[in-house]
């Protein structure tokens, strides 16, 4: 029989490999989902090899990441609790779906991954999987009593004395997790909320804003119907949008977040977030949307955003729920269409102008000059109805202390 791990190569995810081996006799199928974690791919395949996995799945999902998770929420607006952008929650479920793809493809029974029992990581896999195959077993060593190994020294121990012999680091480090994107940080000093981040130790994908350079960088990026579609001119596929700004951002300091934020689980977390090409499409999506979206639209999308976020957050991707509010998202997104222009200094963005052939905005209606499309004394008889309710209730409060 067959299982399907979720591989990322590093020392957790490599020593399940000896262990699925001798707890249940399966033949290991690696799968190492590529969505864009760039260099930490180097060198999987001899590791996977050398752990005795019969056999290496590279799956590249990036495209798929951007176009049916990331557009989606940056559509959407979708943030969690005011700060997390997503980066790892968006792609758990697109992870689940290639593992449960690759299962059938070799007759596999069960998925293992190697998320801990305290994190929403495993809500998140097992979600995708019960939603896509529910009859496929699902192991999660980290919460599995046969699973003895406590520190990163015991695993290599237990690698060694199963003829892995492979240059992990003993070192502690933060607890990753990067794709195209973002890249998320937790643990070390970070687990102490009193503790200000050690930034020049931690940041991968961002300069810190006081070391970004001392003069602003124009970018301009343009969207039809809310899909990205260039920056700076060049016409580009969404995923090379978000590595371009990915590379502007960063070196301008751009989308470091410094969040506590609640996970499913019931506990407290501190993290930081890089999300420097992210949080720059983000807010030119928003800017965008504010003058090609009427408020009404705006108010209900604002609210379905939020619980966009929360849904993906909380691992229920699959659901009626999710594509029911992604189709509301999708139909407001018909005229989002135009140019966003931004100033990045050191850590902030900064506007610089934005147009759309879409736009609501009227020049001539917002200024004082008078015209035919609004007349100053309808404002009168508007305000004498739309105050009526509170003048009546004031009436009736003056009456009763009269009494
Ligand atoms: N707290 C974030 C989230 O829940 C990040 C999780 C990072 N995962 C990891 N395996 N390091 O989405
Ligand atoms: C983990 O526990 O595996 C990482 C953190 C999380 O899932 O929230």
């Amino acid at each position: 029989e067959k299982v399907v791990l979720a591989y990322s190569g590093g020392l957790d995810t490599t020593a399940i490999i000896p262990w699925l081996k001798e707890n249940y006799g399966y033949e290991v199928i690696c799968c190492c989902i590529d969505c864009g974690q760039g260099e930490e791919l180097d060198g999987l395949s001899e590791r996977a090899k050398a752990s005795g996995a019969s056999k290496l799945y590279i799956e590249d999902i990036v495209d798929d990441f951007c176009d049916n998770y990331i557009v989606p929420c940056v559509q959407a607006g979708a943030i969690y609790e005011n700060k997390y952008l997503l980066g790892t929650a968006m792609a758990r479920p697109g992870i689940a779906a290639k593992l449960v793809e690759i299962a059938r493809k070799e007759g596999a029974v069960a998925i293992c991954h190697g998320a801990t029992g305290k994190g929403n990581d495993q809500i998140r896999f097992e979600l995708g999987i019960k939603a896509l195959a529910p009859d496929i077993k699902v192991i999660a060593p980290w919460r599995n009593d046969k699973w003895k190994l406590q520190s990163r020294q015991d695993e290599i121990d237990y690698c060694k004395a199963h003829g892995i012999d492979l240059p992990f680091s003993t070192d502690q480090s933060y607890s990753r997790d990067r794709n195209l994107w973002h890249i998320s940080h937790e643990g070390l000093e970070l687990e102490d909320p009193s503790q200000e981040p050690n930034y020049d130790h931690l940041l991968v994908l961002t300069t810190p804003p006081e070391k970004a350079p001392d003069k602003a960088e124009y970018v301009t990026m343009t969207f039809e119907k809310g899909v990205p579609t260039s920056v700076n001119g060049k016409q580009m596929k969404v995923s090379d949008i978000i590595k371009e700004l990915n590379e502007i951002g960063g070196r301008n300091g751009i989308g470091i977040v410094d969040i506590v934020e609640n996970r499913v689980v019931g506990m407290k977390s501190r993290g930081v977030y890089e999300t420097p090409g992210g949080t720059i499409l983000m807010e030119a999506h928003a800017q965008l949307e504010e003058l090609c979206l009427d408020r009404a639209t705006m108010e209900m999308k604002k609210e379905m955003g939020n619980k966009l976020a929360q849904v993906c957050y909380e691992g229920k991707w699959f659901t009626p729920l999710c594509d029911a509010i992604q189709a509301f998202v999708k139909s407001t997104q018909e005229y989002v269409t135009g140019e966003v222009k931004f100033k990045l200094y050191k850590g902030n963005i900064i506007k610089a102008g934005t147009t759309s052939p879409y736009s609501l905005y009227s020049e001539s209606l917002a200024s004082f000059t008078t015209g035919d499309l609004y007349d100053h004394h309808d404002a009168e008889g508007f305000i004498t109805l739309w105050g009526l309710p509170l003048k009546v209730r004031a009436m009736k409060l003056q009456e009763n202390k009269n009494m």
